[in-house]
């Protein structure tokens, strides 16, 4: 059988990890393309070193610009890619513009298209992640699912057809590198952090970042914090800070602590020892349930609606008050069912992947 993958921003390359693994294990063909959309090696290549995916067989380089332009160009590029290879199946992964280019490139040219992390919903089409959720599961041929929330979306919007439950392939990657991050990470020694004596903190939502009014009350929040608050700043949010006329880098003691975005495996040490991570990241909200730390999520809605149901999570939007009441408040219960799969969604996938290959 063979894949064709569709990757380029952050949480693709991790969301795309454990499948790579399994195809290329399982003897597959996977053609890897990345479409350019993250670039840095902090926000990219990291990724492929740590996670061991192999490289990329083409880079578009599209990199950065306006939704249409980016969207555009990958959606041109990759057409050519797809004519050339002609794949069994063309997999794209979560709700970025290159999850839609990858998809719409590949159902106009007929070929078999498979979402991963499908029937996701924030209600919110002010996002733009919701355009490309929706608009890539109304043409996907099969639709994996990470929970039940997302197949009962699905069915709302009447898709039953090829979609299957199989797990979240995020979980899969936090089973299999949370246990080697404490060994190969030495972050907390290079920031003088103690284990849960510092909060973990990421903020790149538009709604977030290009609002400064939003922005100001989460960093006025952050300063008011007396824990020291570890953020690794995404590229866009740096770019919002500095356009605010905010101080980007104001010191090792100043709280919050900015640094540059950090690797995997930092990462998840860093999340390991929080107290508690304040967020507005997708992936972040569910790494902190399943490494049991407790959640605040700096937006007004989430898609994983089980991490806030179990009490671990509570939804607080950009409001500073809330923000300082709901770090005062947190109080985790025991218990942490589980919702996202069985560790093992990678297999799942390619299992079913290979029982409808026509090949
Ligand atoms: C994108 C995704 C978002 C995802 C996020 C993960 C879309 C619409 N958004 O948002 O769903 O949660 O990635 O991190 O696809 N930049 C750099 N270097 C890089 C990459 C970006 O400096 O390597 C800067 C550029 O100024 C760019 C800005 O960040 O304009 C935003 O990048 P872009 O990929 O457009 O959107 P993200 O906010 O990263
Ligand atoms: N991540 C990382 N370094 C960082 C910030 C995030 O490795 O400095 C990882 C994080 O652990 C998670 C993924 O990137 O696995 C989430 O990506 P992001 O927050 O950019 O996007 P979202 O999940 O919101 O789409």
């Amino acid at each position: 059988m063979k894949v064709v993958a569709v990757i380029g921003a952050r949480p693709q390359f991790i969301k795309a990890a454990p499948v790579s693994r399994v195809l290329r294990e399982a003897g597959h063909t996977e053609y890897l393309v990345h479409t350019g959309q993250h670039y840095d090696y902090g926000m990219s290549q990291v990724f492929f070193d740590e996670l061991g995916i192999p490289q990329p067989d083409v880079n578009l380089e599209i990199g950065s610009g306006a939704h249409g332009w980016q969207t555009g160009q990958m959606l041109i590029r990759l057409e050519e890619v797809l004519m050339a290879q002609r794949p069994d199946w063309v997999l794209v992964y979560g709700d970025t513009n290159s999850t839609l280019a990858g998809a719409l490139a590949a159902v106009k040219l007929r070929l078999p298209t498979a979402h991963v992390e499908a029937g996701l919903r924030s209600f919110n089409r002010e996002m733009p992640e919701e355009h490309n959720r929706v608009l890539t599961d109304h043409i996907a041929d099969l639709l994996f699912c990470p929970t039940q929330t997302a197949v009962d979306n699905l069915r709302n919007e009447g898709i039953t057809a090829g979609v299957h439950l199989v797990g979240d392939t995020m979980y899969d990657a936090v089973l299999q590198f949370a246990a080697v991050a404490p060994q190969r990470s030495t972050i907390l020694a290079r920031l003088n952090l103690t284990p849960k004596g510092y909060l973990l903190a990421t903020v790149h939502r538009p709604s977030n970042t290009d609002d400064p009014a939003n922005l100001r009350s989460i960093l006025a929040a952050f300063a008011e914090i007396e824990e020291p608050v570890i953020f690794p700043v995404h590229p866009r949010t740096r770019k919002q800070i500095a356009a605010l006329g905010m101080d980007a880098d104001p010191g090792p003691t100043a709280n919050p602590r900015m640094i540059e975005p950090v690797g995997y495996l930092d990462m998840l040490a860093l999340e390991q020892n929080a107290r508690l991570i304040l967020t507005d990241s997708g992936g972040i909200q569910k790494e902190a349930y399943w490494l049991g730390v407790p959640c605040v999520t700096l937006r007004t809605e989430t898609e994983w609606v089980e991490t806030v149901a179990a009490g671990w999570n509570v939804v607080v939007g950009a409001d500073r008050a809330r923000i300082l009441a709901a770090v005062r408040q947190a109080q985790p219960p025991g218990e942490r069912p589980t919702f996202y799969g069985d560790g093992r969604a990678a297999q799942h996938i390619v299992r079913i992947l290979r029982s409808h290959d026509r090949g």
